[in-house]
């Protein structure tokens, strides 16, 4: 009788027991579905295995066996990834990150912290912040997302735009090695001229050279007082441009973001209780904020900021009132990606171009939308000069949807090229932009990368296939 050659990966079920216990070892249906997507489209890949390893030596010795087998591991943290770093799309082993989830130090001598990777990003913020701390970085999804996932795409969130993204607070990393290799990138320091950066190297590799098994993050004395403004524009280009104004007048907000009707219109139907008025001209707003220690500071910086902002003829602006207003407006904004999700299929583009050329790359992506028939919802990160460009499926058909709609994204990429731009400024290139990836680096920076994977995973085991083939 014929049965069907065992997954290469179930040989080694017993080794995978014996490593990390067997209760964290699945194999079931039910377990292997809920590792199947993360949040990018509607896309699923069924692991063969997921394993759930406690420390760093038992990553390794699961790595030691997949590369002298050459069996795919996909690692994971909070799944919440929009380019599809942690889809398994070659099935293997799915390695999650869920049980690394301690913060081993907070060094408040040093404005320092030691975490594992696993620790969700909010949890991480929430613990520094008891000790008068700060640690910026604060993605959308910072109630789900994990700091070890956090550093693989270099995230950024709203405070980039005053503090910096995950990079800028990456001090030294212990990470397992595709060999299963385990070594620490750097020095728990904040200059560092010692040979090649390989802390920055791995921060932001998507998982493809090393799994991150401590970080230790640089913190901030935590600002005290913060301010935020709701400002309504006509015409979302306007918007765009008052961005650039608000820098040039020498302002320095701590959060600078753009949303368009659509985004804000949609997710307050989708998160309740959270009414802002919204008049029938206004098509686009700038959610701002300032912080510092000095509140009388901060009055001057918001009145500076509302007469750049009249400039660029401006509704009503509304100033949140007290910290729930405050909570009910960053909710509204931190909510827009799921709320369009929720209400269609979309693709996410994550483009970034130098701040000063967001309303020229607006107005592009609205034309191209236009050439090839597509919706856009753009909403993102406008003081970072990063717009996420969200292309509602609607009513495009399967040919338009999986064909033509390429060549717009094809088209929008080429723009964000032409203005000193690049397709990614937060989400990663993973699975989905990895086609797109030729757009931006000639030949020669592909080998390059490509040779650096190769030095650090010779048999191609880990992520193989994501940033690019
Ligand atoms: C945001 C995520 C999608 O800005 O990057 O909400
Ligand atoms: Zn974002």
């Amino acid at each position: 009788m014929m049965t069907a050659a065992p997954s290469p990966v179930m040989e080694h079920l017993d080794a995978f027991r014996r490593i990390v216990g067997e209760k964290f070892v699945f194999v079931d249906e039910e377990v292997l579905h809920q590792y199947a997507h993360d949040e990018t489209e509607d896309l699923r890949f069924l692991p063969d295995i997921v394993l759930k390893p406690g420390t760093a030596q038992e990553i390794s010795e699961i790595l030691k066996i997949c590369n002298q087998f050459k069996i795919p591991v996909t690692p994971r943290g909070g799944g919440t990834g929009l380019s599809g770093g942690a889809l398994p799309h070659l099935g293997g082993v799915l390695l999650s990150t869920d049980r690394l989830n301690r913060i081993i130090d907070i060094d408040d001598r040093n404005l320092q912290v030691t975490t594992e990777p696993g620790v969700i990003t909010e949890v991480l913020q929430n613990a520094v912040k008891e000790k008068g701390l700060f640690y910026p970085p604060d993605p959308s999804s910072r109630g789900t997302c994990f700091i070890g996932g956090n550093i693989a795409e270099n995230s950024g969130g709203p405070k980039a735009v005053k503090y910096g993204v995950v990079k800028d607070y990456v001090l030294n990393l212990e990470v397992v090695l595709p060999t299963g290799e385990i070594i620490w990138t750097g020095a728990n320091v904040l200059k560092n001229a010692t040979g090649y950066n390989l802390t920055q190297l791995l921060v932001g590799s998507e998982g493809t050279l090393g799994i991150v098994t401590k970080a230790v993050l640089k913190l901030l004395p935590l600002p005290k007082l913060d301010l935020l403004m709701l400002v309504p524009f006509k015409n979302p280009v306007d918007a765009c441009a008052a961005v650039s104004a608000i820098f040039a007048a020498g302002f320095v907000p701590s959060a600078m973001e753009f949303m368009e009707r659509d985004a804000i219109e949609w997710s307050m139907r989708y998160v309740d209780n959270c009414i802002v008025p919204l008049d029938e001209d206004t098509q686009a707003h700038l959610l701002i904020e300032v912080d510092g220690n000095d509140m009388d500071v901060l009055m001057k910086e918001m009145e500076g900021i509302s007469e750049v902002v009249m400039r660029y003829d401006c509704g009503e602006i509304l100033f949140a009132e007290d910290a729930q207003q405050k909570a009910e407006l960053w909710k509204l904004r931190r909510r827009v990606a799921e709320a369009v999700k929720s209400h269609s299929v979309y693709k996410e583009e994550d483009t970034v171009v130098p701040r000063a050329e967001l309303p020229v790359l607006l107005k592009g992506v609205k034309e191209i939308g236009k050439k090839y028939g597509f919706h856009s919802v753009c909403y993102g990160h406008a003081g970072d000069g990063n717009l996420h460009v969200n292309i509602i499926r609607g009513d495009l058909t399967d040919e338009q949807w999986t064909g033509s709609l390429k060549n717009g994204i094809v088209e929008i990429f080429h723009l964000v090229k032409s203005l000193g731009g690049t397709i990614s400024g937060e989400h990663g290139i993973g699975l989905v932009q990895k086609e797109y990836l030729p757009i931006v680096f000639e030949p020669v920076q592909m080998r390059l990368m490509q040779q650096i994977k190769s030095i650090f995973d010779p048999n191609n085991i880990l992520n193989a296939g994501k940033i690019f083939d």
